[in-house]
């Protein structure tokens, strides 16, 4: 049997999707979220799980170093990569918005200044809307932008609120729902069409077990 390499997105979308490799009958025993190994293997020894940056993935993937990714359709759409995307995974569902202090008049300003996780899909949102921005290209803990006088607003994920909350920030307009996508580098899928045809066909099994 062809072996696959699965690259998953470290952080919130893991635990959910290893539960639904769990449910698909892949079940990877020696997995240890403490441990600092990097690579694991599956019990049946054909499938190899490893655990890298979400912003990565779809390199890896693209690169042909891991065949399979799971990853937010956030990172999808920011950076598009030429890969397959095969599968709506239906876990790790939130939502891409801009967010600030309530009552934030964006279209009263010449400019509006935004940080973001997602330059280009924040760039792309406020084009739309016929808005000049500058955006500002943060890797993390966005909220402090608006807070510090940064920016006036930032687009981000949000999936419970509680950040937001915690910090004086509410949504102030959602851009699209994004969940987890299972893709698939597309050599791989030539040369390895059964197998990773009959990975997926188990993992949506696993999903009607899941949901
Ligand atoms: C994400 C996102 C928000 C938060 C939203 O950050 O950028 O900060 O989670 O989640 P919530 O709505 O459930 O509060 P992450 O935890 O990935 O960390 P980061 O800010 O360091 O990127």
């Amino acid at each position: 049997m062809d072996t696959i390499t699965i690259a998953m997105a470290k952080g919130r979308i893991a635990n959910e999707a290893l539960s639904l490799l769990e449910n698909s009958g892949v079940l990877f025993s020696d997995f240890d979220e403490k441990s600092r190994k990097l690579i694991f293997t599956d019990n049946g020894r054909s499938i190899k799980l490893i655990f890298v940056k979400a912003v990565d993935v779809p390199t890896y993937v693209e690169l042909g170093a891991a065949d399979i990714g799971v990853i937010g359709k956030d990172v999808v759409l920011e950076d598009p990569k030429d890969v397959y995307e095969l599968l709506d995974l239906g876990i790790g569902k939130c939502k891409l918005a801009v967010a600030g202090f309530p009552g934030e008049k964006m279209i009263d300003k010449p400019k509006l200044t935004v940080a973001s996780k997602y330059p280009n899909l924040a760039k792309m949102h406020f084009e739309q809307k016929g808005l000049r921005t500058e955006i500002i290209k943060l890797n993390g803990s966005v909220e402090l932008a608006p807070l510090l006088g940064l920016a006036d607003c930032i687009v981000d994920i949000v999936e419970t609120g509680a950040t937001l909350k915690e910090n004086g920030l509410v949504v102030l307009e959602t851009i699209r729902e994004v969940s987890a996508r299972l893709i698939v580098n597309k050599a791989s899928y030539a040369m390895k069409t059964e197998r990773i045809q009959q990975f997926i066909a188990g993992v949506k099994k696993g999903l009607e077990v899941y949901s």
